[in-house]
């Protein structure tokens, strides 16, 4: 069972994105711009918050942070928001969710301006992925993409299944595979016999948040398995959607959790932003 390691991935990316960053810079004569807009001081989003700045950095995205404290206002986030939209220097805007509880989940999804939006989820956008038109694609279901792709395991006329249907990856990770020619089982919680259409999969993808929902009984043999869930057990080790340890000799594939499709997140966030300037400045 072939290990499917984001490390090499998130390598490959980072070399690709540094080369259209110098490319970018000396084209246009400034770097590419990232700015993250964190609002409170949840444990988990100051983290990825900081990952995401210092992978940006790295890569020679300009970054910028802009913080808010969690008494801070909607209108005053709104605000900076449409500064940042104005902003030449800033070419992909990224709200860390989640935004507190009292702010409009649903408005928030308009605030960035599309041409910026390298999160994709303003409508355009969504609709632009399932309309197959050109524009930015969502980064973690792009992640999935982008290890199918680096492991040569090829997607077109395979039977693909994904487990879960949320905005940010179901969905959009059902697109995508769509896009690149698979045909495409779509199981949610309503689904009646998981179990009979996970099996039918020669690429499975789950992003349920469900832990070790799926199990040796849900995989048929030699099917590549990718593990979007990301949970902390009671002994408080990170382990996924999938019971991996089950499912030993069933897959031909399997993404780990941790060090799966975890790290490409972010990847796929740097190589947005530069999509994102390229975009802008064509
Ligand atoms: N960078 C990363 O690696 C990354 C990024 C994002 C998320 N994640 C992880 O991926 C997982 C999913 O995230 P999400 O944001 O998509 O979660 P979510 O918004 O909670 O959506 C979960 C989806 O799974 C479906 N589902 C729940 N229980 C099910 C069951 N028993 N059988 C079949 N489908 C079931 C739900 O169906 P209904 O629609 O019917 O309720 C829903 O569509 C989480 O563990 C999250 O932490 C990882």
């Amino acid at each position: 069972m072939q290990q499917l390691l984001a490390k090499p991935v998130v390598e490959a990316v980072h070399l690709e994105v540094s080369d259209r960053v110098s490319r970018f810079k000396a084209k246009h004569g400034r770097a590419p711009g990232l700015a993250v807009v964190l609002v409170g001081d949840d444990p988990a989003s100051v983290i990825y918050t900081t990952k995401k700045g210092q992978a940006a950095v790295a890569v020679g995205i300009h970054h910028e942070t802009v913080e808010f404290s969690t008494q801070s206002s909607e209108s005053e986030v709104i605000a900076a928001v449409r500064k940042l939209n104005l902003n030449p220097k800033i070419d992909g805007i990224l709200v860390q969710r989640p935004i507190p509880k009292n702010f409009d989940a649903e408005a928030s999804l308009y605030w960035v301006d599309p041409a910026k939006d390298v999160d994709c989820f303003h409508p355009i956008n969504v609709g632009k992925l399932a309309a197959g038109l050109p524009g930015l694609r969502p980064c973690t279901p792009m992640g999935v993409m982008r290890i199918l792709k680096h492991y040569g395991i090829s997607v077109a006329g395979k039977t693909a299944c994904v487990v879960g249907r949320s905005n940010i990856v179901g969905k959009p990770m059902a697109a995508l595979l769509l896009e690149a020619n698979a045909t495409v089982l779509h199981c949610h919680s309503q689904t009646k016999d998981l179990m009979k259409l996970t099996r039918q999969a020669e690429i499975l993808v789950v992003a349920a948040g469900k832990p070790g929902l799926v199990t040796a009984d849900h995989v048929a043999k030699g099917a590549v398995v990718i593990d979007v869930g990301i949970h902390r057990n009671a002994a408080g080790k990170v382990c996924g959607d999938v019971d991996a340890a089950a499912l030993a000799g069933i897959p031909s594939a399997i993404t780990p959790v941790p060090g799966g499709v975890g790290p490409m997140t972010i990847a796929m966030l740097l190589a947005n932003t530069v999509t994102a300037a390229e975009m802008r400045e064509s």
